[in-house]
């Protein structure tokens, strides 16, 4: 199995992906020990991480963070483009800084748009949601990949230390893939790592939201991240723990420096050999380890490195188009889009697959089956903030109490009243998009 994030897969089953691909579960339990945590993290809609405990860790101690996500606008905004934006905004209200990437190269690059398609489709459609979605324009920024330089000459200056083959096991590339192409995981990489430069807030946890199909991203730039990092702390195969130096300049000076930071940190039993480049800590255990590691990152630009903390991400499930299939813009009776009127909104809920009998006496007899249902997924993820609600529903489902009918009847009302209010408020936002561009 590849995950292969420009291909139109639908993912199934969760927990064999997590598996394979060493992803970790985003258990209901983490979602909940946020404070007012959101309904896609309370319900196991996002149900896998990467190194979310250092952003659980910053959180608790109230020491900044970042987040960073991009989009590529192609059409019009539906339903499964709007959670990564919900959680946005919720990591936006617990205090992390906001960082959104339009991604016109990758695009352009993969899917044939030109530069100037994408940006009519971000300015016109996708930003103007976010900000009527509830983003607000403070601590947030939004950029074009093909305007930040900064961006760009990263992903060229990051891509020294991946090589060819370790593309082709990524991303299945061959020898008939363009470059632009080849190198579009260079520039994501670029968006994920240059937040953590100092011109944009320095070296910090920064969390990447997004679907799964995301996830070699993710793996690349983690790897790259710590490829870039001159020190390596580590358990050595004698169970000790050393704080080790990667490159071969400077070396003298970058242990005095591990030195004064080890002092600094209360560290006493410290044993140098500098042929190994390497100091031990003989009073360090392994839990100290992201401590020291994380305080020498903060003093490798000093020595020409980039001190890159590795990147997290939280992964969420993809919402079933309504017609059971993938939710695409390409197949308008599968999405809801922000800009569909109430009307047609109804019309395709009223046509949706659910979880129904084939009968209506069956179903009495045996329940409906919600976690087969797209209309229950409307309210899973989107429609029904209330948890007991919705529970009430699952049950009364399960128990053939409630029938289809009626339930897609209750949905289109509330899309009805969710797509009245933010049209309104998509409208009154084209004024405002000046305040998030960067
Ligand atoms: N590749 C993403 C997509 O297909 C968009 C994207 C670009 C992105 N840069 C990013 C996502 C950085 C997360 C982080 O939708
Ligand atoms: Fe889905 Fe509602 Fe029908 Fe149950 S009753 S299967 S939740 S539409």
């Amino acid at each position: 199995m590849k995950i292969d994030p420009w291909s139109s897969t639908t993912y199934q089953d969760y927990s064999k992906l997590r598996d394979e691909f060493g992803i970790e579960e985003f258990s209901e339990r983490l979602g909940r020990n946020f404070p007012h945590p959101h309904k896609l993290l309370r319900r196991g809609v996002v149900f896998g991480h990467r190194g979310f405990n250092v952003i659980q860790d910053y959180v608790a101690k109230k020491k900044p963070w970042a987040v960073l996500t991009g989009l590529m606008p192609s059409g019009k905004m539906h339903l499964g483009h709007k959670m990564v934006i919900d959680e946005v905004i919720y990591y936006q209200s617990i205090g992390a800084d906001i960082n959104i990437a339009v991604a016109d190269i990758e695009a352009f690059a993969t899917r044939g748009h030109t530069l100037e398609q994408t940006k009519e489709f971000a300015l016109k459609e996708y930003i103007p949601s976010y900000i009527a979605l509830g983003l607000k324009p403070e601590k947030c920024r939004i950029y074009f990949q093909s305007k930040n330089e900064d961006v760009k000459d990263l992903a060229y200056i990051l891509g020294k230390k991946v090589n060819w083959s370790q593309m082709q096991a990524t991303y299945g590339f061959n020898a008939s893939c363009n470059m632009a192409h080849i190198f579009s995981p260079l520039i994501q990489t670029g968006d994920i790592l240059h937040v953590q430069l100092k011109k944009y807030g320095g070296n910090r946890p920064t969390l990447v939201p997004v679907g799964v199909d995301q996830d070699p991203h993710i793996r690349l730039s983690r790897d790259i991240a710590q490829a870039h990092r001159l020190y390596n702390v580590m358990v050595t195969k004698d169970k000790k723990i050393g704080v080790f130096v990667k490159i071969d300049e400077n070396v003298s000076k970058l242990l005095d420096n591990a030195e004064k930071i080890l002092k600094n940190l209360k560290f006493n039993k410290l044993k140098r050999i500098t042929d190994y480049k390497a100091i031990y800590i003989e009073d360090a255990v392994k839990e100290d380890i992201q401590k020291i590691d994380e305080a020498l990152a903060k003093t490798e630009t000093r020595f020409g490195g980039y001190g890159f903390f590795q990147p997290s991400a939280t992964f969420h499930r993809f919402i079933t188009g309504l017609t059971g299939e993938k939710m695409s813009s390409s197949k308008p009776e599968s999405a809801i889009f922000l800009t569909d009127t109430p009307k047609d909104a109804t019309k395709k809920i009223m046509n949706s697959k659910t979880g129904g009998a084939t009968t209506l006496e069956e179903q009495r007899k045996h329940g409906g089956k919600p976690d087969e249902c797209c209309v229950y997924e409307l309210f899973l993820y989107h429609l029904i903030e209330d948890d007991k609600e919705l529970q009430e529903i699952y049950t009364s489902c399960k128990q053939g109490k409630k029938m289809c009918g009626d339930c897609k009847k209750y949905a289109a009302q509330l899309m009805e009243k969710f797509l009245i209010d933010i049209q309104k408020k998509i409208e009154s936002a084209e004024g405002k998009i000046k305040k998030y561009l960067f």
